[in-house]
């Protein structure tokens, strides 16, 4: 018997339906355009109305919507998550990707803000387990989905991000892994992508580099001359979301050249000795 080739261009989520909270602009934006291309349905839920109706213009009005939503608020993700149902019958994936990167002072406990810790806690980590829990609302008597979480870095090494950031990311992980435990019982995978720097207006912010400045590529320790790029982090989040990674949960897909593999500091006494 012959064996046939694939068709060139394989559409990984066809058919299925999700949403991308932070879909505005940046990692969600570049992921939902992925998602489209290869065949998903999205809704884009975020607090930048104009860049969210944008980009679903761009994607047509039969595969995209966008609503308004700061995952902060347990009603506004009971809402996007409801609108995906109401509008496409179902929801298949739930990208939790609305984050914030709120600048400390200087790298000193002492002078942290109390109330901005909290802000971003609030976001990453709080607006991640609302969109967990209300995907798992109508995931759950469907008996399957994936919920993915976009972590960070920051989710396993100390000393890149903020006291708050680092906090929030490695929280993420943690819920990530509950979650795969509890909800894996009813079918559902839970997973997060955690990338390195990527040249957004957070990780601009992160690294400190001005408007038009060049985006440093030392933090990418894959000597292949790239930077990361959205896309690269949307290819991971498609994997995810797709049915090739079906007996996969619990995982955090690093997506970072091997950055955190390497001790930088080692290596550089070894390639000076
Ligand atoms: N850029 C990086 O270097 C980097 C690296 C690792 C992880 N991440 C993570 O990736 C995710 C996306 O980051 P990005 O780089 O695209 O950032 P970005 O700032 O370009 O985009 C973030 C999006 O989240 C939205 N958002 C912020 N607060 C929100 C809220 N309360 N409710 C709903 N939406 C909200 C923003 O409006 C924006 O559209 C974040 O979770 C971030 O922590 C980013």
């Amino acid at each position: 018997m012959s064996i046939q080739l694939l068709p060139a261009i394989a559409r990984r989520l066809e058919g299925k339906v999700a949403v991308i909270t932070g879909g505005a602009r940046g990692i969600g934006e570049q992921t939902a355009k992925l998602f489209f291309k290869h065949g998903a349905k999205v809704v884009i839920a975020d607090i930048q109305d104009d860049l969210g109706q944008k980009l679903c213009k761009d994607l047509g009005q039969s595969s995209s919507a966008f609503v308004h939503c700061d995952v902060t608020k347990e009603k506004d993700v009971e809402t996007a998550v409801d609108m995906a149902v109401s509008k496409y019958g179902k929801l298949d994936i739930m990208l939790n990707n609305a984050g914030v990167f709120e600048e400390a002072p200087n790298f000193d406990i002492l002078k942290d803000d109390p109330l901005t810790f909290q802000r971003v806690v609030n976001v990453n980590l709080v607006g991640a387990f609302l969109g967990m829990k209300h995907a798992a609302r109508v995931m759950k008597p469907a008996g399957r989905g994936s919920i993915i979480t976009t972590a960070s870095i920051c989710s396993v090494i100390g000393g890149i991000g903020t006291h708050a950031y680092t906090s929030s990311k490695h929280g993420v992980l943690g819920l990530t892994r509950n979650a795969a435990v509890d909800l894996g019982r009813y079918g559902i995978r839970v997973n997060c992508v955690s990338p390195n720097v990527v040249p957004t207006e957070m990780g601009r912010k992160l690294l400190k580099v001005k408007d038009g400045g060049e985006f440093p590529s030392f933090y990418w320790s894959l000597k292949n001359g790239d930077i990361l790029r959205e896309e690269d982090v949307g290819e991971a989040v498609v994997y995810l979301g797709s049915d090739e990674s079906k007996c996969v949960s619990g995982l955090n897909l690093i997506v970072d050249g091997g950055f955190t593999v390497v001790n930088q500091a080692l290596c550089s006494f070894r390639s000076s000795h």
